[in-house]
């Protein structure tokens, strides 16, 4: 009894493992549907394969938060529809910085894998977006962001290209052990008046365990930037065009509210023309919130054309400078290492090649510069800092 019961089980796994959903109706224009019937088929230990040349076009918002234990195998396309005015009445609304999303992924065991494309279709929204800013307090007009997880556990992707997203290509809310690794994001604007704005690459809100590696980031934002709450970075092997760089934060923006971003390890990254190489960046003034960085590396990292290559900014934002000195940032920033930083500048910065303003209202210790070797259009880099106890390790001026 007990062997055949065994015998079963092993059976009933097997069968689950090879379960592949195509599912046959992609011809219709639009096939919300038949997507969410393909993921809740192959649910529970199944593949839903979706195959190149094949075209799903997403008009309705879709919580997949109910996945369990599935793979889809992407090597067609997921397109949305760029209808705006739907999908500013219909998404999954988060408030940190007001995001919204088409869709929300979630569950255990998650892995999207292939050669296929998720296209955010963002043309529309950034023509519609253009002249407004994201972090003025008076902007209603949300733009979706590309891929959203709520409580996801261990989801993985794998080889997808991401493009076009109208705001954030990724954001992570909750949720643990999210490894993305050689994936491709472009988002271009074919206006030259309305640019893809903040379509950063990867953000992160209460999220323990983020991984993203041997991957190419071409997008009109930060490459990767972690939100509050991110434990246990590692990102390695990066290719960043453009970009507004590798960023830690920003946080401590929320008042009242408790912030951190601990033990990072960024290493093997290229930043190509960024605005930033690798940046810490906090918010001060009156109505802020409060935090701390801790054990963060930078490792191996080459900057080409960067306007500012290494930066460590508590003063975040539109902030006045005056207003910053009258309230500090209250985010400690400690064991902070920049180690192998090599390239150059683009000059906009004059000399300035290594830029670390710590605030007066918090601790900032421990922060090391090891083998940086950076020039200027203007000749050899220089550092500035702030406010760092114990400078052993900063050759601060
Ligand atoms: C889908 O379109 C192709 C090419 O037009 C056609 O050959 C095929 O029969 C269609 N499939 C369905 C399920 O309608
Ligand atoms: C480019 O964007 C601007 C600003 O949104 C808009 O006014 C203009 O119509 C757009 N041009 C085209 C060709 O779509
Ligand atoms: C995520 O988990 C939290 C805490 O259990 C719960 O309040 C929230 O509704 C969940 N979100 C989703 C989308 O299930
Ligand atoms: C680094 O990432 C690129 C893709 O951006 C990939 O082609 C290359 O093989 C990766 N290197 C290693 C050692 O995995
Ligand atoms: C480091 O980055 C370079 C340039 O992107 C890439 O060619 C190389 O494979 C990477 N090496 C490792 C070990 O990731
Ligand atoms: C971060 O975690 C702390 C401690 O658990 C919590 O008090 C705080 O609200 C969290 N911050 C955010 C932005 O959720
Ligand atoms: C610092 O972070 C690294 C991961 O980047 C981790 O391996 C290490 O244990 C952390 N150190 C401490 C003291 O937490
Ligand atoms: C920041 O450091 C100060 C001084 O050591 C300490 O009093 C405060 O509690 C720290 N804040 C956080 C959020 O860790």
């Amino acid at each position: 009894m007990k062997l055949l019961f065994t015998a079963l089980a092993a059976a009933t796994a097997t069968l689950a493992s090879e379960r592949h959903i195509v599912t046959r109706d992609y011809n219709s224009t639009l096939n919300t549907d038949a997507f969410i019937d393909g993921l809740t088929k192959a649910n529970n230990g199944g593949t839903f394969v979706i195959p190149a040349g094949v075209t799903y076009t997403l008009d309705k918002k879709l919580d997949l938060t109910f996945l369990k234990d599935v793979q889809l195998q992407l090597d067609g396309t997921i397109i949305f529809t760029d209808d705006i005015e739907y999908w500013q009445k219909n998404n999954f609304y988060h408030p940190f910085q007001k995001s919204i999303s088409f869709w929300r992924w979630g569950g255990e065991d998650v892995k999207i894998f292939g050669s296929g494309t998720i296209d955010g279709n963002g043309q529309a929204w950034y023509d519609g977006f253009s002249g407004l800013e994201i972090l003025d307090p008076d902007n209603t007009y949300y733009r979706p962001i590309l891929f959203y997880t709520e409580n996801a556990t261990n989801l993985e992707v794998q080889g997808i290209k991401f493009l076009n997203s109208p705001c954030w290509t990724t954001f992570f809310v909750t949720s643990k052990n999210i490894v993305f690794d050689n994936v491709y994001m472009k988002s271009a604007s074919t206006n030259a008046s309305s640019l893809p704005k903040n379509t950063d690459g990867f953000d992160s809100y209460n999220v323990d365990g983020l991984t993203v590696t041997n991957s190419y980031i071409d997008v009109g934002d930060d490459c990767f930037s972690p939100k509050p709450n991110t434990t246990n970075i590692l990102v390695r092997n990066l290719t960043c065009i453009g970009t507004h760089g590798v960023s830690m934060g920003s946080i401590g923006q929320y008042p009242g509210t408790l912030d951190y971003i601990s033990n990072a390890l960024l290493e093997n990254i290229t930043l190509i023309g960024a605005t930033t190489g690798a940046r810490l960046k906090a918010w001060a003034g009156p109505n802020v919130g409060y935090g701390y960085m801790r054990n963060i590396t930078y490792r191996d990292i080459i900057v080409e054309r960067v306007d500012a290559p290494i930066v460590l900014d508590q003063c975040y934002f539109s902030v006045e400078d005056a207003v910053c000195r009258e309230y500090p940032s209250r985010v400690n920033i400690s064991d902070v290492t920049f180690e192998n930083v090599r390239g150059s500048s683009s000059g906009v910065n004059g000399r300035v090649g290594v830029d670390l303003k710590c605030s007066p209202g918090a601790t900032c210790e421990g922060i090391h510069l090891k083998g940086i070797q950076l020039t200027t259009p203007q000749g050899e880099a220089q550092t500035v800092c702030e406010n760092i106890a114990g400078a052993e390790a900063v050759p601060c001026p």
